[in-house]
């Protein structure tokens, strides 16, 4: 008997809301860090102090649970980086509920978090990616991101960072 056919990625799977977090959100943002991230992440702390900062924007994608429950379900983030003096941007983190993977909810961060570094006059992104995380190389290079650097030794484990950019 031949396997039954996978539906197509992310049919039937409601459409991602992207808006600015606040701190009510706090604890899904943590929540979500931990699921993420292996190691290297951020603190409860470093979280909140970035909802909180004017040099800063987390995003937040949320969906409406299908049940019909009224809380809306965090299933991605990303935060945006400024310093005042310059026009580019850090991306410093963008993350997918693991169970929301590989269905294009990356890229509709990098999307935004794109859009609002170019309302904030910025003509840059930059941003980190370890050297082993195919599914983030994947994500910059198929958006158009180049390698200009690495980092050696980078991350808690001693994994180099590559360095990407890309013109807004
Ligand atoms: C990196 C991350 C944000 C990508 O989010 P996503 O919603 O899966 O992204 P997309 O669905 O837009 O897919 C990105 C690409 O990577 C591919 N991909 C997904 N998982 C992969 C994997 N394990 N290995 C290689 N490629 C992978 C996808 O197929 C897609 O490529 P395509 O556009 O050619 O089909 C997500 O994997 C994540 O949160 N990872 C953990 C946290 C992290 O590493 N963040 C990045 C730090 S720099």
């Amino acid at each position: 008997m031949s396997a039954p056919l996978r539906n197509p990625v992310g049919a039937g799977l409601p459409e991602p809301t992207i808006r600015t977090a606040t701190l009510a959100d706090l604890d899904a943002l943590v929540a979500l860090e931990h699921a993420a991230f292996a190691i290297d992440r951020a603190e409860r702390r470093a979280i909140r102090h970035a909802i909180g900062s004017p040099t800063m924007d987390v995003l937040a994608a949320l969906i409406d649970p299908p049940d019909g429950d009224p809380t809306p379900v965090l299933v991605g983030a990303a935060v945006l980086e400024r310093r005042r003096s310059s026009r580019i941007a850090r991306l410093a983190s963008i993350a997918v509920a693991p169970n929301r993977g590989g269905l294009g909810l990356g890229g509709k961060l990098l999307d935004a978090a794109e859009t609002r570094a170019r309302a904030h006059g910025c003509d840059r992104l930059r941003l980190e990616v370890r050297a082993d995380n195919g599914a983030g190389i994947r994500l910059y290079e198929r958006r158009g991101y180049t390698r200009f650097a690495v980092r050696p030794d980078y991350y808690e484990d001693g994994m180099e960072a590559w360095r990407y950019e890309r013109a807004l």
